[in-house]
């Protein structure tokens, strides 16, 4: 499956997330601070709720429901045993873009 345009590069900011929901999937894109952005799924594995409503300090990204917290770059849990999984993404031309798997493809980290 194709890289898809979510957002130009200024609409990120350093230290921050947005939420997005493109072709029907959900995603949170983190940008840790002195790192690249990084595109996770929305769903926190614990019960499912969206991670874009929860909060990122620039380094952790928290759930909002129990504080299930994640590391911004690779996405593993910080007090859990789980990974979020990550889509891979790339800037071109001071576009954002986000490659949406198809079934079956892994993510950036399996
Ligand atoms: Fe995210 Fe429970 S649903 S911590």
């Amino acid at each position: 499956m194709d890289y898809v345009t979510i957002c130009r590069e200024s609409g990120l900011l350093e230290g921050e997330m947005a939420n997005f929901i493109i072709r029907g999937r959900e995603f949170v894109v983190v940008w840790p601070e002195g790192r690249e952005p990084v595109a996770f799924d929305s769903f926190c594995p614990h019960q499912g709720l969206p991670l874009g409503q929860g909060h990122f300090n620039g380094k952790v990204l928290t759930c909002p429901a129990h504080q299930w917290a994640f590391d911004g770059v690779e996405g593993h849990a910080l007090n859990a045993d789980c990974q979020l999984k990550r889509y891979p993404l790339r800037v071109r031309d001071g576009l954002v873009e986000v490659k949406l798997l198809a079934f079956g493809e892994l993510y950036d980290n399996e």
